[in-house]
This record gives C-alpha cells, sequence and structure tokens, in this order.
C-alpha cells in the first residue's frame, strides 16, 4: 500500500512550526511517502480538512513564523466522542502515521488519540513534536518558539531600556506564559532586569510587591534610576495595582507593557529553524518506522530522564521518549515537584539580590 502520514499543528502556534513541517514533509516524501497536511489542528481532523502536501508547498517554509496549517484549540477533541470521529477520518484517507506539532494540550490529544484502548484494531502511529513558546513541556530542554520568544522579549525590553533610562522610570513588561514562568526567568537575565516575578517563586502578592518596591528604592540610590521588572503572565497581581502601590511607596514613575502575542509571531530564529527541523525530521522517521505515542525531545534533561527513553539513531541531539512519560513530567514541571521545575525556582532564589545590584 502507498503510505500515507498526515501532520498538524495544534494549540498556540510557535516560530519554528511551520520548519518541522518542512523538514517532515520533504524527508517523508524523499521516501516515497505521501503527506496530508490537517488544517487547523485536531478541528480539521474532526472536519477531515486534508490537503495534499507536495515540495512546492513547504521548501520556501523554514523562515516562516505562525504555521500554514493553521492552528485550533479544539474541546470536541477532549471527548472520546470527537476523538472516535477523528479516528474514522483517518481510516477513511487511508492514514496510519500522524505527527502532532503543539504544546502540552495537543500532545495530550495525541496520546488519547493513538491509546490502544480506544484505538481497537485500527493501526495508527501518533509522534508528537514539542512546539510552545511557554517552555513548558517536559522531558524536552527546549520545545520549538522558544528561543524566538526569548529573543522577541529581549529586543523588547532593551527598546524599553533606553526610554526607561531617559525617564528614570520603573517598567514592569509583562510576557506570556500561563503556567510557566520560563520565558520571565530566562529574558530577565538576557535583559538585565532588575526584578522578574513569576508564579513558581510561591511568593504572595504582598511579597512581589515590596521584592520591586525594593529595587526601586535601591535604583533611587544610584545615578542610573531607571528599573527593569519582567514579570510572568501567570502571575497573580494586577498590574494596576502593582503600580499604584509602588509608585505610592516610592515617589517614582511606573509604566507598564503587556507584550501579549506579539512574543508569539514573527521569523524563527535561526536556532529555532534548525532545532525545528531536526526534530521535525526525525519526527517523520520515527513514524515512518512504525514508532508510536512518542514524542521527539531536544536533549533531554539528565535529572529527569526516565529508562525507556531512547537516543534517536538520526541525530544525537534527539531522543524518543514515551508521551506519557512526557506528560507526568509536564504536570511536575507544573506542579512545582519537578527536580527541573525545583532547580529553577532554587536559581532565583540565589540570583535575585545579584540582578539588583
Ligand atoms: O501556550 C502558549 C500561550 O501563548 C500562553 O503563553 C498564553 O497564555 C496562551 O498561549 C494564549 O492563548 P490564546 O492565544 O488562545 O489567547
Amino acid at each position: 500500500m502507498h503510505q500515507r502520514l498526515a501532520i498538524l499543528t495544534s494549540g498556540g502556534d510557535a516560530p519554528g512550526m511551520n520548519a518541522a513541517l518542512r523538514a517532515a514533509t520533504l524527508g517523508a516524501i524523499q521516501r516515497g511517502w505521501t503527506v496530508i497536511g490537517v488544517q487547523h489542528g485536531y478541528k480539521g481532523l474532526i472536519e477531515a480538512d486534508f490537503r495534499q502536501l507536495d515540495p512546492e508547498d513547504v521548501s520556501h517554509l523554514v523562515r516562516e513564523g505562525g504555521t500554514i496549517l493553521g492552528s485550533a484549540r479544539c474541546l470536541e477533541f477532549h471527548e472520546r466522542a470527537g476523538r472516535d470521529v477523528a479516528r474514522q477520518r483517518l481510516a477513511e484517507a487511508r492514514i496510519e502515521s500522524l505527527l502532532v506539532i503543539g504544546g502540552n494540550g495537543s500532545l495530550t490529544g495525541a496520546n488519547r488519540l493513538a491509546a490502544p484502548e480506544e484505538l481497537g484494531e485500527q493501526v495508527l502511529n501518533v509522534i508528537g513534536v514539542p512546539a510552545s513558546i511557554d517552555n513548558d513541556v517536559g522531558l524536552t530542554s527546549m520545545a520549538i518558539g522558544v528561543d524566538t520568544a526569548m529573543n522577541t522579549i529581549v529586543e523588547a525590553c532593551d527598546k524599553i531600556t533606553d526610554t526607561a533610562s531617559a525617564h528614570d522610570r520603573t517598567f514592569v513588561v509583562e510576557v506570556m506564559g500561563r503556567d510557566c514562568g520560563y520565558l520571565a526567568m530566562a529574558t530577565s537575565v538576557a535583559a538585565g532586569a532588575q526584578v522578574v516575578l513569576f508564579r513558581e517563586s510561591g511568593k504572595d502578592p504582598a511579597e512581589l510587591v515590596a521584592e520591586v518596591a525594593g529595587a526601586v528604592k535601591a535604583a533611587q540610590q544610584r545615578d542610573d534610576r531607571h528599573v527593569l521588572v519582567i514579570k510572568a503572565e501567570g502571575v497573580n497581581l494586577e498590574n494596576s495595582e502593582l503600580r499604584r502601590i509602588v509608585e505610592e511607596q516610592c515617589g517614582a514613575e511606573v509604566r507598564i507593557t503587556v507584550l501579549g502575542h506579539v512574543v508569539r509571531g514573527g521569523r524563527p530564529s535561526a536556532f529555532d529553524r534548525l532545532m525545528a527541523s531536526r526534530l521535525g525530521y526525525v519526527a517523520a522517521r520515527a513514524a515512518m518506522a512504525g514508532e508510536t505515542r512518542q514524542m521527539i525531545a531536544w536533549t533531554p534533561p539528565r535529572i529527569v530522564l526516565p529508562d525507556t527513553a531512547r537516543r534517536s539513531e538520526l541525530d544525537p541531539r534527539c531522543w524518543l521518549v514515551p508521551l506519557d512519560e512526557m506528560l507526568a513530567e509536564t504536570r511536575r514541571v507544573l506542579d512545582g515537584t519537578s527536580p527541573v521545575a525545583q532547580w529553577r525556582v532554587k536559581v532565583f532564589d540565589e540570583i535575585e539580590d545579584v540582578l539588583r545590584l
């Protein structure tokens, strides 16, 4: 039988998704497979919104942000009935292999789609590729889009620092990351922020405000009196409230910039293009080799690597990790019990005074 590989992108788009799609498509076509693009994520799977992808559809994609397939968050797919329809659509289209490029929610869906208890007799090999600017996917050191998002944030902070310094102001820059403060933490170092606020620190709103006020008071003793605060989206503290209290307590001028979806867009960085291409290619080859319910991870952190993880024979940076183990580690990252999450918090406990110097 002529073999067919379907590919979809799902959840929040991330720069580099297209590069992964391109590498997977070209790799599969080169080995004689037909590649089917599923439009708009799991919604498109349920609606059989399929189109064949030829080399000319993807060859120019390495530099394009967003995803040419479109993405969606699909509530129907959370239900068994929705997944049954999706499996039926795949069977009707004679597709036995599927790549899912997306974050936690999307990879949870991928794992359920290929679960033996739901599949029955149907053959379906599903492989995940981590893509989420939040870097909240377990068992991979990076997900597609994180590096580009960090570069976007750092560039914005550099610009804000110019105006903050001209006016001796305090700027609070809010960055995406609903459940995970990685982007805020990493960019606080890279952008030279004096304070970083993230949910995982476990601090209450009053402590967070005190931290900002402390940095502002310390800056008032210096010649260069501007302060840059990076705040993760998931922090439970209203920006307007933070501004009001710090202005009252310190007599400082505070401005707020919410970067929002700007952080998710733009051309992927060189690193994201390269990593996405390597992950996409290894993922296609894994699906074509009959692997299933695996995610292709990028240099997984050793401290949490399960025995079941296998290094790819095609690429020394890529590992095959079982989707269910990855999802369990993701839960630990988000609830703070993972050694990776604990290490991140510990680092910032140690350096928060250093940032302010
Ligand atoms: O998961 C990625 C992410 O960009 C989060 O950082 C953010 O909270 C969320 O998606 C925004 O989702 P939406 O685009 O649906 O508003």
